[in-house]
């Protein structure tokens, strides 16, 4: 049975940055989140069409930092190293992160956001600008022939029919093919606080037992896992055609599932505590904000990401407490936040001397941002976070809520 158990709100499309801060026609959409005690799946009720997410103005790069460059660097070569593939793809292949550390004689990609498909093919990558599907699978496997790995970051927690996904994937592997596909971890998350892992484009947020379980009803099977740190705690599976004997189950994978059933993750419950969690972090957001801004603070957010869009519009956070965005994308420079229509701008402009604190919409790139910012915080400014709950950041220890 499914139950709702987190409202987030009427929440834009999250890869909408706006050509000006007057739109007349956004698209809105109830962001709300159930829990299926069933497949033990947390997934958004409404999904959008693909197409309105997906498609040529998409913004996000997966090279725009340091951090995610050398963790698909490090896995593809860890891939290739272990597997020996001798074909390898990669579905939601973005700007090629993944795959540029791979010969281009062994590579096939699958990007359905033309912008972006149009960047590997230039450099020469075999990509398919498609949706990954059945049909798609079969064109692939009679052009290219079966696959030995496939490799999806941040893609299956995109795709709302998962089952079909999963099959297209079980079609187009090898025999001993291995696929390996890695996501924000559901349990992160709820360890977290960090709601604003429920946007447009997540439409799973998966633990290892709803992975495993949604797997299993494909022939497939989690021979082993990786806790990752990226996206502020990732999980990278390991899976094989379930009976092949081509890799051996090791023990992390139930150890896995006995933390998450341990942390209450199969058990409603456990997200309702969750919801409540979220509506505190909310107030107290709102509050250090406003307290702050009614000091004659200025106060900007760094990162325009998808997961700031998801707070600013839960917490009605806009321009009267925030001057600015900052971020280090071409493309979202000189356009608006969607929903609460805050202008982004480049780090150079907008972290001037003037600022005193800079939440951090990019939170799970804290240490880089940091690292990067050390003019700032020399000068004085401040980090705010919401995660694991919300306060300022003083280097070397978190202090209370209060400046
Ligand atoms: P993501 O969390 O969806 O990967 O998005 C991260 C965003 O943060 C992306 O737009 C780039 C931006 N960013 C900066 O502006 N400066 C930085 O130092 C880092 C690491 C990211």
């Amino acid at each position: 049975m499914r139950t709702i158990f987190l409202d987030l709100g009427l929440q834009p499309i999250t890869n909408c940055f706006l050509p000006t801060p007057v739109v007349a026609d956004e698209v809105f959409y109830p962001l709300r989140v159930q829990f299926d005690d069933d497949s033990a799946l947390v997934s958004l009720v409404t999904t959008l069409r693909p197409e309105l997410m997906f498609n040529e103005t998409y913004a996000h790069r997966a090279s725009a930092s340091a951090t995610m460059r050398e963790s698909f660097r490090s896995v593809a070569h860890h891939i290739r190293d272990t597997f020996r593939p001798r074909r390898v793809l990669e579905i939601g292949s973005n700007d090629g992160a993944f795959i540029s550390a791979l010969s281009r004689d062994i590579v096939v990609a699958v990007e359905p956001c033309e912008n972006l498909a149009g960047m590997t093919a230039a450099l020469g990558y075999r990509t398919y600008p498609v949706f990954w599907n059945l049909a798609e699978a079969e064109t692939i496997v009679k052009c290219h022939g079966e696959m030995d790995v496939i490799y999806a970051a941040n893609t299956m927690s995109h795709i709302p029919g998962l089952a079909q996904a999963l099959e297209a994937v079980t079609l187009a592997l090898s025999d001993d093919g291995v696929f390996v596909f890695e996501e924000p971890s559901l349990l992160a998350v709820i360890t977290n606080g960090s709601y604003d892992q429920f946007y447009d484009e997540h439409a799973h947020v998966f633990s290892v037992t709803a992975a495993a379980r949604a797997l299993a009803t494909c022939g497939l099977e989690v021979f082993d896992l990786e806790e990752l740190s990226t996206h502020g705690g990732s999980t990278r599976f390991y899976a094989k055609r379930r009976g092949r004997q081509s890799h051996v189950v090791s023990e992390r994978v139930q150890q896995a599932i006995d933390r998450e059933l341990a942390a209450g993750l199969t058990e409603l419950p456990t997200y309702l505590r969750f919801a409540e969690r979220v509506q505190q972090s909310r107030t107290d957001l709102v509050q250090l904000l406003s307290e702050l801004k009614a000091q004659g603070k200025t106060i900007i957010s760094y990162g325009a990401t998808y997961k700031s869009a998801t707070i600013f519009n839960f917490c009605q956070i806009g321009t009267s407490l925030l001057d600015c965005i900052v971020d280090t994308t071409p493309g979202k420079q000189g356009k608006f936040s969607p929903g609460m229509h805050i202008p982004i701008v480049s780090p150079e402009e907008g972290l001037g001397q003037t600022v005193d604190f800079a939440f951090l919409g990019a939170w799970n790139f804290r240490s880089e941002i940091i690292a990067k910012e050390r003019e700032f915080v020399g000068r004085g400014g401040h980090f705010i976070t919401h995660v694991p709950d919300v306060h300022i950041i003083k280097l070397g220890a978190t202090s209370p809520r209060t400046p």
